[in-house]
């Protein structure tokens, strides 16, 4: 609701998402997405946000450098707000595959993604949307298993390999008081298309 001063006075009126979309174009404000009605849990990773793995050993539990070892398979995972404790699990596009590389034979232009060696890539193959699930470790390359695209870990997840258009979106790290972060945004446009 929204209140409104009208000749009779000042009186509440509903306010559509549409309006408020309005709203903030008109008056160059951002416009959370969250006062457009979009659930926390389908946001992408918002900066500061924990991350929590989905499977292995560790499952539900907090990533910490430690827990991963050096170039073992990546392990899904998904972005956790600190404060509300809300899990980013209500899009499929917010999975993660963290692994823990050696940041020394990282490409130089992704270096500052890296935090003490742990990263992060979006799960979904830029194909058409499977997850990104095998590895292949012999090739240190992450291999999607419905049509074989693959991608380079140390390269950004460059496509060196199968049908995929563009690399996979990296999602940047920080680590404080041991536990990894989300730094930042999505680098790169995640999944297949902008519909989900
Ligand atoms: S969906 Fe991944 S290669 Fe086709």
């Amino acid at each position: 609701m929204v209140v409104v001063t009208t000749r009779k006075g000042r009186v509440a009126k509903p306010i559509s998402r549409r309006t408020v979309f309005k709203m903030g174009l008109a008056t160059g404000i951002a416009v959370p997405m969250s006062a457009l009605g979009q659930s926390p849990n389908r946001l992408r990773p918002q900066p500061g946000d924990q991350l929590v793995f989905e499977e292995g050993p560790n499952q539900d539990a907090l990533v910490r450098p430690e827990l991963l070892e050096l170039e073992k398979r990546p392990l899904s995972a998904l972005a956790r707000d600190p404060e509300t404790q809300v899990l980013r699990d209500g899009s499929r596009l917010n999975r993660i595959m963290i692994m823990r590389i050696d940041p020394e034979l990282m490409s130089a232009r992704y270096q500052a993604n890296v935090a003490e060696g742990v990263i992060a890539y979006s799960a979904v193959c830029t194909h058409t949307g499977c997850d990104v699930t095998n590895w292949d470790e012999g090739q240190l390359r992450m291999a999607c298993p419905c049509h074989e695209s693959q991608f380079d870990i140390y390269d950004g997840a460059k496509v060196v390999g199968g049908p995929a258009p563009r690399p996979l979106a990296m999602l940047p790290l920080e680590v404080v008081d041991g536990i990894v972060l989300v730094a930042a945004g999505f680098r790169g446009r995640v999944g297949f298309t902008q519909q989900f």
